[in-house]
């Protein structure tokens, strides 16, 4: 079994619990706060948008949460996902190192987005939830959720930003093949939407946005519920299933990561591979050093503060601590729309400030670099997010073929890129740009943050 490319498990093998790292930190993240009384918000702040089942997942300590039966059930329609060895990228770096990519591109819409997605759908169902909110910035987000809208039976109402809705006119299709409805964000439907097209009606919208129109339709609706595609201790938590196979599958191979390495726009997929081995190691186990990599043009984590803020740019959430460029900074237009996100999961956070991670940015030219040199390599195109890991995993190639240590890495190949190909298209012709952000929308957008005292 030397030279094994794919370590596939079977479909019994798909995790029966969902892992929650809160149970193995040294301290709990801070509160989240109510945003008028500044005080810790109870479950009953967030029930106009959430069935309560996912609002005690949000709070729980527990370190283990059962995954029932029926959401299992439709991970078997792509997990347990492959880990593959990049054995044909080792050989053209040169590398002594061993690389290792988790697929989640295998999935029904072609990302992680779909392991909350259907837990998400699934629980709300279980509440008798008939219509569901949410915003997307990639369509990845978006068509995971409408594709579980479809099996649950619930309608689906995505706002998608505006910038993504004109790049990827199919993601919008595959939302409306699943049955829901695409409305690109800033829309005029809502009061959030109304007052961002006052001030400048070509908005390119970003994912605050697109957020403050989905609660806000959930939160004046009695009949519609929010979903939220990342952040939230939750959805990080329902991503853990990809960790878990990859502890399982690395051990097949007879091996363990020194390095992991993934993309964080929210922090999910990030999340999701990491925490298991974060949490092993909280626990006595075998020390990790984990890198999340971000783009230089929304750098949250490398640029932001650590400070309370808004999940949203119209301020409906409730406060939380994140690193944050600010909730009104709006990201240029680059083409990794999953990673325009002003802020960064708590959890994600939190652990940076531990020490438990480390973070770095890219520009985009270099990480279409990196896509391209992977495909070329291994056959798969990866989603411009996944290009991030696919750098972040290279360039610690690079350094072990330097040092001269064999040093073992794991990647998230969080998804792949076959809506994306504008993009690839026009980084071949020399338009894909690298975008700074502006230092002056920076500090404005740092300046506003909500006061909060400790
Ligand atoms: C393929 C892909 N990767 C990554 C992300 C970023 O989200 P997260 O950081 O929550 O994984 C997205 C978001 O839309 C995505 O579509």
């Amino acid at each position: 079994m030397t030279d094994t490319v794919k370590f596939v498990l079977d479909e019994s093998r798909i995790p029966k619990r969902w892992y929650n790292i809160m149970a193995d930190l040294p301290s709990p993240p801070p509160p989240v706060l109510h945003p008028g009384t500044k005080q810790p918000v109870g479950p009953d702040d967030l029930a106009p948008l959430f069935p309560m089942a996912l609002i005690l997942q949000e709070v729980s300590g527990e370190r283990e949460i059962d995954i029932p039966e029926p959401v299992r059930d439709i991970y078997r329609q792509w997990r347990p996902s492959p880990l593959h060895r990049a054995r044909r990228l080792e050989k053209v770096l040169q590398t002594p190192a061993r690389i290792y990519y988790k697929y989640e591109g295998v999935s029904p819409v072609g990302s992680h987005k779909p392991n909350t997605a259907v837990a998400q759908a699934f629980y709300n169902r279980e509440a008798g939830v008939r219509k569901i909110t949410t915003e997307t910035g990639a369509g990845q987000w978006g068509s995971a959720l409408s594709f579980a809208g479809a099996l649950f039976g619930i309608e689906i109402k995505v706002f998608m930003v505006r910038v993504s809705y004109n790049q990827k006119p199919y993601r919008r299709a595959m939302m409306e093949t699943f049955g829901a409805k695409c409305i690109p964000s800033p829309s005029p439907e809502t009061n959030s939407g109304r007052a961002i097209l006052e001030k400048n009606k070509d908005h390119p919208g970003s994912l605050g946005i697109a957020i403050s129109e989905a609660v806000e339709v959930a939160a004046t609706n009695d009949d519609t519920k929010y979903a939220l595609g990342s952040v939230l201790n939750h959805v990080l938590m329902h991503q853990t299933v990809v960790g878990q196979e990859a502890i399982a599958q690395l051990e097949m191979a007879g091996d363990y990561p020194d390095i992991i390495v993934g993309c964080t726009g929210g922090g999910s997929n990030f999340a999701g591979i990491a925490f298991p081995f974060i949490g092993a190691q909280l626990r006595g186990g075998k020390k990790v050093r984990v890198v999340a990599i971000e783009p230089s043009a929304c750098p949250s984590l490398t640029r932001g503060r650590y400070a309370y803020d808004f999940g949203d740019t119209g301020h409906l959430t409730p406060l939380v601590k994140m690193h944050t460029l600010g909730s009104t900074f709006t990201p240029t237009p680059f083409h990794a729309g999953g990673l325009r996100y002003h802020g960064m999961a708590p959890l994600v956070s939190h652990l940076q400030e531990l020490g438990l991670i480390e973070s770095k940015a890219y520009q985009q030219s270099e990480v279409f670099s990196a896509g391209v040199q992977f495909a070329r390599a291994e056959g798969i195109v990866p989603a411009p997010e996944a290009n991030h890991a696919v750098k972040g995993a290279i360039d610690e190639a690079l350094r072990c073929k330097t040092e001269g240590k064999a040093k073992t890495i794991l990647f998230n190949l969080c998804g792949h890129g076959h809506f994306d190909m504008q993009a690839y298209t026009d980084y071949f012709s020399g338009k894909l740009v690298d975008q700074q952000y502006e230092e002056a929308e920076l500090a404005m957008a740092l300046a506003g943050l909500p006061s909060v005292t400790a």
